[in-house]
């Protein structure tokens, strides 16, 4: 349905083996219980495309749409801001200023004076920085958002209307990401970062546990028969890996999981056929704007690496060509936010990969699109481009 599209599909060797808990059930008992108390949640509609699955040859074909999670545009409001929270609760204690700040308390502005006393920062490409914005203006803190070269002038509006400071590095995303831990360690400020590294894993741990009460709602909606796959597009791995956790503890057998990046962006895939943790080289030059990342997750990867059947890469026009097909049946899917459609709708045309993932006319395939126009004037231009 797509037209041909050249793309990379690597079966994982290492699925099934064992490994440590990244993301323990109680720390996302906690995430779902303090996310579904904010003002404003509400589940994101899982949309049934039953047009689409039957011009694929696939049994049942699935959408959660996050276009609409918290106003803010992207599956991302449930991580940055999250962690914000309790980052706020963990420093509030370690002042001795209240033992246990609940998120609502913190927006109410019960410790007003502490919190504007304390800044967040992020690296960002858009989505995961406009969480971390709007989660320090809910909860009274301070917040300085580092961009790189490539992010638009309208993801960087998005950021600022929450008040944030924004400012511009040369570079990759991973160049943001060093240069707003710099800065926080030279002004003591506090790194909320969505990716995780030797030695900084626990504000990462809980964005990743926001995360997982999207993929806990699809669990939820699902009708009928399980999902027998999911394709889950990558950038650092932490969405994916926190749909592989929540997927895995509702549904047994847990669907297969196939992650799907940008060709000119696939660390995870990189990784997967090294056998170990890997960036790689290049200007990351993708429209795909969130998955633009060169280094895995180190948390995500510990998930990924036994837990994904397969890793794929998939080219910016098949992304666009997916973007068209959503908007043809009423759906407003970003530019990052399409990447599995594109990985399932390529693998189902493709006889051999049919073969290898198990995929036909009985699958139920789930798919999350993250993002809806977190741009609207590029996702205009792309949507509408010949
Ligand atoms: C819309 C969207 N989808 C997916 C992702 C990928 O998330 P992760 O970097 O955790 O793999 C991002 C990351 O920014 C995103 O913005």
């Amino acid at each position: 349905m797509l037209g041909p599209h050249p793309f990379s599909l690597f079966v994982n060797p290492r699925l099934g083996t064992p490994g440590v808990v990244v993301l323990p059930a109680a720390g996302f008992r906690r995430a779902k219980a303090e996310i579904t108390s904010w003002a404003g949640y509400a589940p994101t509609p899982l949309r049934d495309l039953p047009e689409i699955a039957h011009a694929a040859g696939i049994g049942v074909l699935r959408l959660k749409d996050e276009a609409s999670r918290f106003g803010l545009g992207s599956f991302k409001a449930l991580g940055g801001a999250y962690a914000v929270a309790n980052l706020l609760a963990s420093e509030l204690a370690r002042r001795g200023v209240a033992a246990a700040a609940t998120s609502t308390e913190l927006a109410a502005g019960l410790h007003l004076e502490a919190t504007h006393a304390i800044t967040v920062t992020c690296a960002t490409d858009g989505n995961h920085g406009r969480s971390v914005a709007w989660g320090a203006q809910r909860f009274h803190a301070r917040c300085v958002i580092f961009v790189h070269q490539a992010v638009s002038p309208g993801r960087i509006d998005a950021i600022a209307q929450y008040g944030a400071e924004v400012r511009r590095v040369p570079g990759t995303y991973d160049d943001a990401v060093r240069e707003a831990a710099r800065q926080a360690k030279a002004n003591g400020w506090f790194v909320v970062s969505d990716t995780s590294y030797p030695g900084y894993t626990e504000v990462p741990r809980d964005v990743m546990q926001g995360y997982r009460l999207m993929a806990d709602e699809a669990a939820d909606q699902w009708r009928g028969e399980p999902p027998t796959h999911v394709f889950m597009q990558g950038g650092v791995g932490g969405a994916a890996a926190a749909v592989s956790v929540q997927l895995r503890a509702r549904f047994t057998p847990a669907p297969a999981l196939v992650v799907v990046e940008p060709d000119r962006a696939a660390c995870l895939l990189a990784s997967a056929e090294l056998g170990e943790p890997t960036a790689v080289p290049g200007d990351l030059d993708t429209i795909m704007a969130g998955l633009a990342c060169g280094e895995p997750s180190l948390l995500a990867w510990q998930e990924l690496d036994r837990a994904t059947t397969a890793f794929m890469a998939v080219p910016d026009e098949a992304a666009i060509a997916c973007m068209k097909l959503l908007a043809a049946h009423g759906i407003v899917a970003g530019e990052s936010g399409v990447a599995g459609l594109a990985g399932c709708l390529l693998a189902v045309a493709d006889q051999a990969a049919c073969a290898t993932l198990a995929l036909g006319s009985r699958s139920r395939v789930l798919l999350f699109s993250t993002e809806g126009a977190t741009d609207p004037a590029l996702y205009d231009l792309l949507v509408h481009s010949r």
